[in-house]
């Protein structure tokens, strides 16, 4: 067994003194609110989560018109500013949009192809960036913390998607310090790069399911962090599905559909059923699995994709979350089985009979033995300070520092990383600027190998557990790697990598 280790204990003494909780107040958490309530807020008056529309049907997201001439090149303009959304029918909220819209428009390149998007940041007094989420760009493109781009500028972010890129990424902001805020206040879309040669049936269709997390005060407004978002990462009070609340999707008996699910959330740990209707797991963060694979259930850690086919030949199917255990520290451990996400309405009138899903979906390539190794430990610390209560986040006992290079590597090489959670709670590690291979988890002395092959570029780690990927950086320059609980990368939970050539 695990033992609770140092943040949950020192929480527990925290707790017990309520002048210390008084005092609860931390350098660089200016938005924080004590925890003297739960923590979660429930609205002004405190009753409960303000009511949204359900059951419309399913919006696919809009696509980024494309305002290249020829082919072979993708050109746009994503625009970063302040909007208002109607979440709920009476109510205005005010977001922060890409286009107007959150989630922001869907971005759909195929691989080989050159992009050119300016984004032009209209958001009111802050800086912004846009990262390109497991993407392969070159690393000034990416949008590091360390190239922000000033409120009221643009700039071009330009790269060129390799053969054998296809997979479903995302795009969101990553300025120093307000990466969590900016992306729940709305801004985050899909950018989903299609292969050449598809092996998915073209009648599955293709369509993606942005799930994001919202929390409203009774005002219509976003409330701000506080210190339980602050320790936990942020978790709001619906989780929506392409910007809507249990939307419906209409389909015929013995449809098969093709469907992107994205973990878009600041923090919440989603582990997914698909109640009344299999599940076939066909492709990970960095696309197409060597082989279809029946799935029950996916856990979806913050960041984390799948893709799936999904085969309705029962009646209605509810895409719904079963219950996980991430290590919630504090009061307030929101409810997180039994939630609709999408319902699916199957009609009697049997559908045109569909192709099956072929055997093998493509070859992935084995990396070669690891030359370098690495160990990330990341910790949990809580300490009474003459300034507040003050939690620390960290990655080899060090908290995030811009100017510091954590790891030097070098371009092509082929690395072992070890990454050690002994924290208190699960932790979703990311690296940018590549895909890596999952090859084995350890837990109480336990090893377990992966069922299958992926393309990963974030991976669940659970609290006490170590994960073992190797990896490759093809592409020079500096990369961040994290975890991606927003709130905690915020409070340091985050490294550089400098790639040299
Ligand atoms: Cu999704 Cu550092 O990013
Ligand atoms: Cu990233
Ligand atoms: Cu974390």
């Amino acid at each position: 067994m695990h033992r609770r280790g140092f943040l949950a204990a020192s929480l527990a003494t925290v707790l017990a003194s309520p002048r210390a909780l008084a005092q609860m107040k931390t350098d660089g958490m200016s938005n924080m609110r004590g925890m003297d309530h739960a923590g979660h807020d429930m609205g002004a008056m405190g009753q409960g989560p303000v009511a949204l529309p359900q059951n419309q049907p399913l919006r696919e997201l809009p696509l980024l018109a494309n305002e290249a001439a020829g082919p072979g090149l993708f050109k746009a303009r994503l625009t970063a500013e302040s909007a208002t959304a109607r979440f709920a029918a009476d109510r205005d909220t005010p977001i922060l949009a890409y286009n107007g819209i959150s989630p922001g428009p869907l971005i759909e390149t195929q691989e080989g192809d050159r992009v050119e998007i300016t984004f032009a940041n209209r958001i009111e007094g802050e800086p912004s960036t846009i990262h390109w989420h497991g993407m392969p760009v070159p690393a000034d493109q990416d949008g590091n913390p360390m190239d922000p781009v000033a409120a009221g500028a643009d700039r071009v972010y330009a790269f060129d998607l390799p053969e054998g890129s296809a997979g479903s990424y995302w795009y969101h902001p990553h300025p120093h310090g307000r990466t969590a805020e900016q992306v729940y206040r709305g801004l985050a879309g899909a950018f989903v790069v299609k292969a050449k040669a598809d092996p998915i049936p073209a009648a599955y269709g293709d369509t993606t399911l942005f799930l994001t997390d919202l929390r409203l005060a009774a005002d219509g407004s976003m409330p701000e962090n506080t210190m339980t978002d602050m320790m936990n990462g942020r978790v709001g009070d619906h989780v929506l599905v392409n910007g809507q609340k249990n939307p419906r999707l209409a389909v015929a008996m013995g449809t098969k559909r093709r469907l992107r699910l994205y973990n878009a959330t600041n923090a919440r740990f989603l582990r997914l059923a698909f109640v009344n209707a299999a599940m076939t797991l066909i492709g990970s963060d960095g696309g197409l699995i060597e082989a279809p694979v029946a799935a029950d259930e996916i856990l979806l850690s913050p960041a984390e994709r799948v893709e799936l086919v999904v085969a309705f030949d029962k009646g209605t199917a509810t895409l719904t979350t079963l219950d996980y255990d991430r290590g919630w520290m504090g009061p307030g451990r929101p409810e997180d089985k039994g939630l609709a996400l999408l319902t699916a309405d199957v009609s009697d009138t049997q559908a045109e009979p569909m192709p099956p899903l072929p055997e093998r979906l493509r070859p992935i390539a084995r990396f070669g033995q690891p030359t370098v190794s690495r160990r990330l430990v990341f910790t949990e610390t809580m300490a009474m300070k003459p300034t507040g209560m003050e939690m620390g986040f960290l990655i080899n006992g060090m908290a995030f520092d811009m100017g510091r290079i954590d790891i030097v590597a070098k371009a092509g090489d082929t690395e072992l990383w070890e990454i050690v959670n002994q924290a208190d709670m699960d932790h979703p590690f990311h690296l940018h600027g590549t895909q890596f291979q999952l090859i084995e988890r350890e837990r109480d002395g336990k090893v377990s190998k992966p069922p299958y092959l992926a393309w990963k570029d974030t991976v669940n780690v659970a609290r006490g557990e170590t994960v073992r990927l190797v990896t490759r950086q093809e592409r020079p320059g500096t990369r961040m790697y994290h975890c991606h609980i927003l709130e905690h990368e915020q409070l340091g939970m985050m490294g550089v990598i400098d790639v040299q050539a």
